[in-house]
């Protein structure tokens, strides 16, 4: 089997590297960029921290920026439409996930427009040709959709989010400056951190892992744990580690696919637009429970990652007790909810099982869930 590792073609790290934007800009004679953001990153004034850059150097560009968190078929439509009455060659995309991935969306569609009714491009679909060229800006350390293949639409219609994952989608160019990212509130901060953690410890259990994305994703647990507090606290160099770390997560997960975290987080994204970091880091810690048996050493390296001492010492059922009371500590001293009381309706389980394994993640868990597995897993969350 030959192992497939998808990166963007250039990146650029560190904080005041958005500079780098207008050079990329003019070394591919882009004529007129789509700026693809959201209202509250203008309100903010975090998408003029670039938006001036261009009108410095002299860049014709327009903007869209009607897109909801959690963003949807519409979202993506109307992206569509702005592109083209814009006259745009390029995408700039600045935002957290719920931008980059409607430029993702966009991008593909332009290129390929077979696929305009969007639900046509859920899973893992071959799309004839490349996206049109998407620079990608994160603003919030945690989904690294920079350099993913995927990204996550919701279908208000059904109530669903569903997974696209097409090699044709990545931004040709990463900027990863944490000063985008230092107006994010607190909890804000905590809920992306932990879906980068969530990112590197499914994707260092994932059935497709093997040795390069294990580097990747211990690295990244590494330096989510030792960033995510400092971070939550506005320190520049949790801030810093952050913006690397979820990106480091996202070169792996990325490559190798992610588990049942995912899958049972995407509905209540769907349902409740529960944040996407939230309700992974609700999940994390049951789910890593659920699936310790198919781990073999594995959670030795996560709590070793995690800083927990004397793990070499240890039963196979105390490193993995440890590995998980890591995570909910972390978890718990940034903030996150210990459970779904206040989320999840009881009456919902079924469907929200079921959509959970529907999900495109799943295939990926490292151990195969029923149905009831699933309801018992939200149920034990309640
Ligand atoms: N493509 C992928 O590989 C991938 C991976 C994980 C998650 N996702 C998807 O990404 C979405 C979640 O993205 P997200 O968690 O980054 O949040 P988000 O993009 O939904 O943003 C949440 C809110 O935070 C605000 N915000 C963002 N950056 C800010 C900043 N610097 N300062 C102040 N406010 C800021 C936004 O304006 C928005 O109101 C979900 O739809 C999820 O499914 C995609
Ligand atoms: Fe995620």
């Amino acid at each position: 089997m030959a192992n497939r590792m998808i990166l963007n073609e250039t990146s650029y790290f560190g904080a005041g590297s958005i500079s780098c934007i207008v050079d990329e800009i003019k070394a591919r004679a882009f004529q007129k960029i789509l700026v693809v953001t959201d209202p509250d990153l203008i309100r903010f004034q975090v998408s003029t921290k670039v938006t001036n850059l261009l009108e410095q150097a002299g860049i014709a560009y327009e903007v869209y920026s009607k897109i909801k968190a959690n963003p949807t078929i519409q979202n993506i439509q109307e992206g569509v439409a702005a592109f083209k009455a814009a006259g745009a060659d390029a995408i700039v995309a600045i935002g957290g996930g719920s931008a980059m991935d409607t430029a993702k969306g966009v991008a593909i569609i332009v290129a390929n427009p077979e696929y305009a009714d969007v639900v046509s491009l859920e899973g893992a679909v071959a799309t004839k040709n490349k996206c049109i060229p998407i620079i990608a800006v994160p603003t919030t350390a945690g989904t690294a959709a920079e350099v993913t293949i995927n990204y996550v639409v919701t279908d208000v219609e059904k109530n669903r989010k569903f997974v696209c994952v097409d090699p044709h989608d990545i931004p040709v160019v990463a900027v990863i400056d944490a000063d985008m990212m230092s107006s994010m509130p607190k909890g804000l901060t905590a809920a992306t951190g932990m879906d980068a953690l969530t990112h590197a410890i499914e994707g260092y259990i994932t059935k497709g892992a093997w040795e390069m994305t294990d580097m990747m994703h211990l690295k990244a647990i590494e330096i989510i744990s030792r960033s995510l507090r400092g971070a939550v606290a506005g320190t520049p160099e949790g801030r810093e580690g952050m913006a690397l770390g979820q990106y480091v997560a996202g070169m792996g997960f990325s490559n190798v696919g992610l588990g049942i975290v995912h899958s049972m987080a995407h509905p209540l994204g769907a349902v409740y637009d529960t944040p996407h970091g939230v309700a992974n880091a609700i999940i994390l810690p049951t789910v890593m429970a659920y699936n310790a048996e198919a781990t073999g050493e594995k959670y030795r390296e996560i709590a070793r990652a995690m800083g927990v001492k004397g793990v070499d010492e240890m039963t196979q059922e105390e490193y993995r007790q440890a590995a998980i009371d890591a995570v909910k500590q972390l978890s718990a001293d940034v903030g996150i909810p210990a459970n779904l009381k206040d989320i999840v309706k009881a009456e919902d389980i079924p469907f929200l099982a079921q959509s959970a394994m529907d999900d495109a993640c799943r295939p990926g868990n490292p151990k195969d869930p029923t149905l009831e597995d699933i309801i018992a897993l939200y149920e034990s969350l309640m």
